[in-house]
Formats: structure tokens, sequence, C-alpha cells
């Protein structure tokens, strides 16, 4: 579904102009369109409705209340990382039973806090890591559940910084060790160990990585039954692809027409944890230009959103479209778009043919609904831009722009320099 699209040649998201949400709230911002979430979010649940997986939105994408509750209230599960993430699911009342948690480095706190909320399952990384929670269960006088992360050790040709279902990355267990954990899961009494899980990567955009981990797990599983090693769930992870550039990605009803049969085989529960596939492109980033340069060698359009908002372009190299908010019939010139801060790293695009623009005329981002916001930084002593969601014809602030107050919040000069 196409939630960004012009309407003589002014770009709306869904029906607002966004020019008029853009002078409104001030920028740079983000914008979210609430039925392109859901859509995306019903793509994959009707695609893989013959297996009725829990969809468990991958929290770390867009972790805005506003967002987790819109896909909470459709039926979506959250997969959480942190305490924090937690929190916010439970805030807008996830229901907890569908609630995963990953993370290489759970703390005390952390465990004890999801043990306490009885979310569906851990999913354990480590040996140590399942020691502890069994320690913790057991002082709490309860019984946690756990699937173990098997690292399957497959490439999921993916960005370097973002591939982790390999031996190289620090997540997950290897198969050998994860069966001498199954075969002794007498001694953790306190955790019911009944799950498998995988993560093999993000913005993977082919089907084979997804189908050769699945088809090692499935061989791992019938080694599981011969010994008598009972398993209940099957968490595949996330990882799909959108097209930020070419139409490379596949479609939900191409994911789950390759790999429904090896789900199905399984015979297990299965859990689904994708995050950009639902928030990707239902977001976008806008800013607006504050000067153009030429050097003589190249033109700049100083935009002013920066690396800190959106650090995607620079940290993965990451092709985000730009546009413009107004078109106009301004001929196109070569620019790179950059930010104001003191870093060459601080660039939304390269050489990009761009409508020639002006000052003060707003661009979008696009594709900035997930991992835009939530790795955004403070760099430069600069607040966090605001976010706002659109649903129909109606839109509201859903976080407020970060003002000095907040970014000095807690910050002291000691009474040893007075
Ligand atoms: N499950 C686990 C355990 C994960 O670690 C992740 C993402 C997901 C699910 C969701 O993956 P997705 O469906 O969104 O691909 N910041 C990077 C992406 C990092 C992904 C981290 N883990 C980026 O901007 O490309």
């Amino acid at each position: 579904m196409h939630c960004f699209q012009y309407k003589k040649n002014q770009l709306y998201c869904e029906n607002v102009r966004i020019q008029k949400i853009a002078d409104e709230c001030g920028t740079p911002l983000y914008i979210y369109s609430y039925h392109t979430l859901i859509d995306h979010f019903n793509k994959i649940k009707n695609a893989f409705k013959k297996i009725k997986p829990i969809i468990c939105f991958a929290a770390k994408a867009n972790d805005n209340l506003a967002v987790l509750k819109s896909l909470i209230d459709q039926g979506a599960g959250c997969d959480i990382v942190s305490e924090g993430e937690l929190r916010k699911a439970m805030k807008v009342n996830a229901d907890p039973a569908k609630i995963v948690f990953a993370s290489v480095g759970k703390t005390d706190q952390e465990i004890e806090l999801a043990l306490r909320t009885d979310i569906l399952f851990f999913n354990v990384e480590s040996l140590p890591e399942l020691e502890q929670i069994n320690r913790i269960a057991k002082s709490m006088k309860k019984r946690a559940r756990a699937a173990l992360r098997i690292n399957p050790d497959v490439d999921a040709a993916t960005h370097q910084r973002i591939t982790t279902g390999t031996l190289k990355n620090k997540f997950g267990i290897d198969f050998s060790t994860a069966r001498d954990i199954l075969r002794q899961r007498d001694c953790f009494s306190f955790v019911q160990i009944n799950g498998l899980h995988i993560h093999i990567g993000s913005q993977i955009t082919t089907l084979d990585p997804y189908i050769f981990s699945i088809k090692k797990v499935l061989k791992f599983l019938e080694e599981l039954r011969s010994e008598n090693i009972d398993i209940e769930y099957f968490d595949l992870g996330g990882g799909f692809a959108i097209n930020y550039k070419d139409s490379d990605a596949k479609t939900a009803d191409e994911i789950a027409e390759a790999i429904v049969p090896l789900l199905q085989e399984t015979g297990l529960k299965i859990i689904l944890e994708p995050g950009r596939f639902i928030a990707g492109n239902a977001g976008v980033f806008v800013t607006k230009v504050l000067y153009l340069k030429d050097n003589g060698f190249k033109k700049f359009l100083i935009v002013d959103g920066g690396m800190n908002d959106l650090i995607r372009p620079t940290l993965y190299d990451a092709y985000h479209e730009i546009v413009p908010v107004q078109r106009t019939t301004a001929e196109s010139v070569k620019v790179d778009v950059v930010g104001p801060i003191c870093e060459s790293g601080d660039y939304f695009a390269k050489d990009r043919i761009l409508q020639g623009m002006k000052k003060n005329e707003f661009m979008a981002i696009m594709s900035a609904g997930a991992y835009g916001y939530v790795m955004s930084s403070n760099y430069n002593v600069r607040g966090r831009p605001a976010e706002v969601m659109v649903k129909g014809n109606k839109f509201e602030v859903i976080k407020e722009r970060e003002t000095f107050k907040d970014l000095i919040r807690g910050e002291r000069v000691p009474s040893f320099l007075s």
C-alpha cells in the first residue's frame, strides 16, 4: 500500500499534506502512516495464515508507544531486547503471552522483571545466561520458559553490520552446545526449555538463507526427537527485507510460499519477529534545506537533519530515496545532501540527482520508519526530532521534539568546581 503519494505535486502521508505537518511541527521530523503499519502487519499475517504464527513485532525497529499500540491492537506480540522495551510494551497493554525476550546480555534486573511479567519465553543466547535465569527463577519460586537461540552458521548475505547467524557473530548457541544443554535440561529445574529460536540477520533479500537455516533446524529437531526431547515452539526471528531502492525484496507471499512448508514440517508453533518489514516503509524523515553550497567541485544541499537523527546512510552505506515535499519544475541537479554535524560522515546521500531545491523547502527521506528515530542520538547537543502519526486525515505528535531542558536533564556541575 502506498500511503506516501503525490497529489497535485504535493507529497501526502495518507490524506494529510506533509508540508502542512512540517509547517506546524517544525523539522527535522519523523512521520509515520498508521495504515501502512497495519497493512504491512496484515500482509505477513495473511501470507502465513496457514500456520497462524504469533507475530512478535521487533520493538527495536520502532519503539514509539503509538506504533507499538497500533500493532498490539491488531494482535501483534513483541520481540524485546531490554527492560525498557518490555516496559514500553506493557505500557500499551501487550499480551505477555506474546512477548519474547532476546539479547546476549540480559541483566538480573531484566530477567526478574520478565519473570514477574510472565512473558512467553526468553530467547537464551548462552549457557551462563541459562544458568542465571535458572538461579533467578529459583529464588523467585517461578518456572521460566526458554527457547535456545541457535546460531545456525548460515551467512544471510546482508550488510556485515547486520548479519547475525554465523559463528563469527556473538549471537546464539551452536548446535552441539545446544544439544548438550537439551540433554542436561533436567539440571535446569526452574526453566522449561520448550523452544528453538534463530535470527540470522536483517534486510535479507534472498530466501536461501532462511531455507538453509530451517533445514538445519529440522535436522536438529529430528535428532532431538530421537532422544525424546520435546520442543513446542520454533521462533524464526525477523530479517524480512524491504525495498529501499530496487525492488529486490521478496513479498510476504513469496517468503511464505518458500518457507511455510518447511515450517509446517517442524510440527511446532511458529513465531515470527519482523521489524523493518512492518515499520520501514511506514515512515519518512522530513528535513528542511538550510543552505545551498557550491565549492566549485561539488554541490551540497545543507539540511537541518543530521546523522544524529538518521544514522543509517553513514553507518550502513544505506540508500534512502529522497524526494521533494513539493514537486516543482526546477531542473535536476547532482548534490550531496548533508547535515550540520561536524563529521564528514554526516550525509544522507552522495552524488544524488534531485530536483533543484531552494532554502526553506522540505524533502522527505523515505523508508525511515525502522531503525530511524530509535537509533538517533543527541550528538552535538541536538535534541531528537519530533515524531508524528497520521491516520486518514488526522495527525498528532506522538513524541515531542526534545528541548534544551531535556538535553541537560540530570547533568550537574560538581560542588568541587563551584
Ligand atoms: N529479532 C531479533 C532477535 C533481532 O535481533 C532483530 C533485529 C529482529 C528480530 C528484527 O529484524 P528485522 O525484521 O527488522 O530485520 N539497525 C540495523 C538493523 C539491526 C537489526 C537488529 N536486529 C539497520 O538499520 O539496518
